[in-house]
């Protein structure tokens, strides 16, 4: 018989409820279709539910017919579509994370400054793509397991952002090896990694140690929930997997173990997490011990497009 210890905070953020309470919202006022640029957060089964409910998850704005209403995502948006869906007539709200926004607005308040700056993600991930888009001339996009590889030229004063979802400790040390690069480098205001991802980066830290195995609940492309899955490695867990359900997890994993872990990423129904709890009851692992690093306490309101006008612009 085994022991799971289950990690919390985990699961739902405020950014992510707001995003999906914003597609849900639109969906009750205006009817479908209701458009959704990218995925509104990255997990396949909210993604599917509201597929299902009416909304259009397009890759671009072109393929959204002239006139319609189209959502941004949580992880945001550049400048240059915005513009976009301003030419095309299209109605929108935008449902981007109120942290995202912040970074954006800190981006642009660097490059009118005169900053160059170094932005720590990944440069494929959509919040990234958006960020840089405030200021394309002067962000320069560095990989956080490859500091060295940063292009800025360091002529002039540099800064560094973040994208809100990587791994504290990798990041950090990221920006130890840019300061060694450029001995003058000005640190933002504040740091850019969310409450969300810190806490669950925490407590899954707090739990690893004594699990020979962890369990991620999160799709493959959510940024937060691979964390994860890396923090638990590093923190001391034998193994750490992601599963998107639990029809993902594998019993050969089990093998040796007494004690489980399980967290999930800040896009991941609870729902989901139950699941897996009943897959590793299923398998002798009924006893669960929650393990709580803080309450969290943060909501955010809904976009003001929803607040106000009737008809979304
Ligand atoms: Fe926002 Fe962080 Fe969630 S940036 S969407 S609160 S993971």
């Amino acid at each position: 018989m085994g022991r799971v210890l289950l990690a919390a905070p985990r699961g739902y953020c405020a950014g992510v409820e707001r995003a999906i309470v914003t597609v849900e919202e639109a969906l009750r006022r205006f009817g479908p279709p209701v458009y959704v640029r990218k995925q509104i957060v990255h997990n396949t089964y909210v993604v599917d539910d509201l597929t299902r409910r009416g909304a259009v998850f397009v890759e671009e704005l072109d393929e959204v017919p002239e006139g319609s209403l189209v959502v941004f995502s949580a992880h945001g948006v550049s400048p240059a579509v915005k513009d976009e869906a301003g030419l095309r007539g299209l109605r929108t709200i935008d449902a981007t994370c109120p942290l995202v926004t912040k970074v954006h607005k800190e981006a642009t308040r660097l490059a009118e400054a005169g900053y160059e700056i170094v932005l720590i993600g990944h440069a494929e991930h959509e919040e990234v793509e958006g960020t840089v888009g405030e200021a394309p001339d002067r962000i320069h996009v560095v990989d956080p397991a490859t500091p060295g590889e940063v292009t800025a030229s360091g002529s002039g004063r540099v800064s560094w952002l973040s994208q809100t979802t990587l791994a504290v400790d990798e990041t950090m040390a990221a920006v130890a090896s840019l300061r060694e690069r450029f001995p003058n480098l000005v640190d933002p205001p504040s740091d850019d990694i969310c409450y969300a991802s810190q806490n669950r980066q925490e407590a899954v830290t707090r739990i690893a140690p004594q699990c020979e195995l962890v369990i991620v609940v999160g799709s493959a492309n959510s940024s937060n929930s691979q964390r994860l899955v890396e923090v638990a490695r590093h923190a001391g867990a034998d193994a750490a997997y992601l599963v998107d359900r639990a029809a993902d997890a594998d019993e050969r994993w089990l093998d040796g173990v007494e004690t489980v872990g399980v967290s999930s990423g800040a896009s991941v129904p609870e729902g989901l997490v139950q699941a897996l709890l009943d897959w590793l009851a299923d398998r002798g692992f009924a006893d669960v011990e929650p393990v709580t690093l803080t309450e969290e306490t943060l909501t955010f309101s809904l976009p003001l497009e929803l607040r106000s006008a009737r008809n979304p612009r």
